[in-house]
């Protein structure tokens, strides 16, 4: 039995006690992190936890132990489940509390979950590329925040899987913002295109090795809202995310990207990305 992270121990899941109250629970009122293990190894764990305190300062929570200690626990959990090849889910929530919209006050102690799965990575949709529609984003204006608050991104990927698609392509109005789980990126004429970081998206920690690794193939990168329209004519399409790594978009709604496979840039970004995981194995 794989254990759990609760507060400060590596407990048996039996032993978790989450109160009905809490404010997870009934407002969504925490944040979360997934990290993608390799190999045993945690893979940017240091850029994850730091966006986990920075996304709790933006919404006054207080994580009661230093990064180093939270690094310390999860790698913990990590090595207690001996898990090679996965992922740590991570949240922490405003703790239990009577039910009153506004915070606790005084204060009560925020309530950390984590736990380990073992997944493999993606290699079939990594080498054939996957399906993307549109779907409107209707989302708060504080996408930036890793919240639990997931509603609108759930009911984008519950559009996008009845249309038999890997992914929704958000976008408030004409604009392409991001993916329901991922960040987005065009590439045409050999630059790479991809929305700012704003308070419209999530500032994905693979968006950044990934902007690294075109720096390293010698690929522009112009970091600029594209429209619905221009992302129909890109000659190759890209989502990223902890999980999906770099992965190919070869048609949106309907539309074929490109030639409807995957683009040499792509393939070139998806070698250098695989250089940075510590992983010699195909899982
Ligand atoms: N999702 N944008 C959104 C809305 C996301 O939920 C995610 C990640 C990303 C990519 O961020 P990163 O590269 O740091 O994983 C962008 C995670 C994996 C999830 O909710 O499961």
């Amino acid at each position: 039995m794989t254990k759990i992270l609760w507060n400060d121990q590596i407990v048996e899941k039996n032993e978790v006690k989450i109160g009905f109250e809490d404010r997870g629970y009934q407002f969504g009122d925490g944040i979360y992190e997934v990290i993608k293990i390799y190999n045993g190894d945690l893979f940017t764990a240091t850029e994850h936890i730091d966006r986990l305190y920075s996304s709790a300062d933006k919404i006054n929570l207080v994580i009661p132990y230093t990064k180093d200690k939270l690094h310390q626990m999860i790698h913990e959990l990590i090595e207690t489940n001996e898990v090679q090849n996965g992922q740590i889910y991570l949240q922490v929530t405003r703790g239990d509390s009577p039910r009153i919209h506004n915070f606790p006050n005084p204060a009560v102690s925020s309530v950390l979950t984590a736990y380990t799965k073992e997944t493999t990575r993606p290699l079939a949709q990594l080498e054939s590329g996957i399906k993307a529609c549109f779907v409107e984003d209707v989302r708060w204006l504080r996408c930036d925040i890793k919240s639990l608050n997931l509603l609108g991104n759930v009911l984008a990927k519950q559009e996008a899987v009845t249309k038999n698609c890997f992914e929704a392509i958000l976008h408030r109005g004409d604009t392409v913002t991001e993916g329901s789980s991922s960040n987005m990126y065009g590439i045409k004429d050999g630059v790479l295109y991809t929305h700012p970081v704003s308070n419209l998206i999530l500032n994905g920690i693979t968006r950044k090795v990934l902007l690294d690794c075109c720096e390293e193939i010698g690929l522009k990168v112009v970091e600029e809202a594209f429209t619905k329209e221009e992302a129909l004519k890109m000659d190759e399409f890209i989502m990223s995310s902890t999980s999906a790594e770099v992965m190919p978009v070869i048609s949106i709604d309907g539309n074929v990207i490109g030639n409807g496979k995957p683009g040499e840039l792509t393939r070139k970004l998806q070698k250098a990305f695989e250089q940075k995981i510590p992983t010699t194995l195909n899982v």
